[in-house]
């Protein structure tokens, strides 16, 4: 059993650290695992050392210590260029001055690869990002997203079992940006290679990958599949960065099993599920996803009832956000779909409201804003 697991994984952090300084330590004791095939992505806020995790995978940056395992053999004395790793970057320029097709042979030809076969693999490649014809141009007479296109094929075009990508989308505009967010996404289906993925994009994380990696600190806070990420976050940070969030400071009251009993400032009880809390007495911050909040007659069934003034609608096409005031919060949200919302609803209303016991996660208190 262990066995087949070990065969599946392709690269192992093993208590790697990493110090630009030779103090303050940017990656604090990373211990990962990447499955053949899989889809990683690394999300964080900016500095939280997604880079560095990357560039030490891909051979730029060394370990202060611990070890990186590629196919079960430590690289950390593999150069970047026998790694066998592709990659492509924000800002990772083509060559100007090489037309399409020579940028896509350059990995070949340094490869050795003979002409005939370096022909039909940029031939391949061109055809897989949808430039066929577009070998003969140069990067200048190309658009953007055309040349992060020429950029992804260039890192697939010698069949790497690995894809290093740091926010590759990032220079895009939001339309271009999701389009090849799909057509990454079908390229890994379709040739099963294993991509490592950066971004500090949570909607791009969510959509693309087959697990999400949340750094904070140069720490993962909780490595999981989107929907458990964005469903059963493990601490408030994760609960906070991915996804929106209602936050409410309270304190523990008692506890049972996965259970528990918060006391709010102005004495209100809500009862919770405990994920990371404490002992009783001690603070805890609540977090209610805005689309879990029940309205009016809706909300009877719900273990926590309360009552909502409201301050203002924001409509955003197919869905309202409402925001309330609720339990001393004035920033308290309620997203619900059109179609569900009550037409009498208007600002100024007191509204009966509600979550239900599994809706609700008790974790560690945030730090003071
Ligand atoms: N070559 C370097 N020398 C010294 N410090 C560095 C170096 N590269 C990165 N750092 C520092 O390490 C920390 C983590 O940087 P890193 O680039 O890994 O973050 P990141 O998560 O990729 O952030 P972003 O989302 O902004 O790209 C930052 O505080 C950064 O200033
Ligand atoms: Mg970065």
């Amino acid at each position: 059993m262990a066995e087949t697991q070990a065969n599946d994984v392709l690269v192992s952090f093993r208590g790697v650290q990493k110090s630009y300084d030779g103090e303050s330590l940017i990656v604090k004791d990373l211990n990962l695992d990447i499955r053949k095939g899989e889809f990683l992505t690394l999300l964080g806020p900016s500095g939280s050392g997604k880079t560095t995790s990357l560039m030490m995978l891909a051979g730029f940056e060394t370990p202060t210590s611990g070890e990186i395992l590629l196919a079960g053999r430590s690289i950390n004395n593999v150069p970047p260029h026998k790694r066998d790793i592709g990659m492509v970057f924000q800002n990772y320029a083509l060559f100007p001055h090489m037309t399409v097709a020579e940028n896509l042979a350059f990995p070949l030809s340094v490869r050795g690869m003979s002409k005939t076969d370096v022909a039909e693999r940029v031939k391949r490649a061109l055809s897989m990002v949808q430039l066929d014809a577009f070998g003969g141009r140069y990067p200048a007479q190309l658009s953007g997203g055309q040349q992060q296109r020429v950029a992804l094929a260039r890192a697939l075009v010698f069949e790497p079992q690995l894809v290093l990508m740091d926010e590759p989308l990032g220079a895009l505009d939001k339309q271009l940006r999701e389009h090849m967010q799909m057509e990454i996404k079908h390229i890994h289906q379709r040739l099963g290679v294993t991509v490592v993925y950066v971004t500090h994009d949570q909607g791009e994380a969510l959509t693309m990958s087959d697990r999400v990696a949340v750094f904070h600190q140069g720490e993962i806070q909780q490595i999981a599949p989107p929907h458990e990420l964005y469903e059963h976050p493990r601490n408030s940070f994760v609960a906070n960065f991915i996804g929106e969030n209602n936050r409410i400071a309270g304190q523990l009251h008692s506890l049972d099993g996965d259970r528990c009993t918060v006391s709010l400032a102005r004495g209100e009880k809500v009862e919770a599920l405990a994920v990371n809390v404490g002992q009783p007495g001690d603070s805890v911050s609540l977090s209610i996803r805005p689309e879990r909040v029940r309205l009016n007659g809706h909300s009877e069934s719900c273990a926590n009832r309360f009552s909502g003034r409201v301050a203002e609608f924001i409509y955003l096409g197919d869905h309202v956000r409402i925001r309330l005031e609720v339990c001393g919060r004035t920033d308290f949200f309620v997203k619900q779909p059109i179609a569900e919302l009550d037409p009498a609803l208007s600002v100024g209303d007191v509204v009966p409201l509600g979550w239900a016991i599994e809706h609700v996660r008790a974790l560690d208190p945030l730090p003071a804003a």
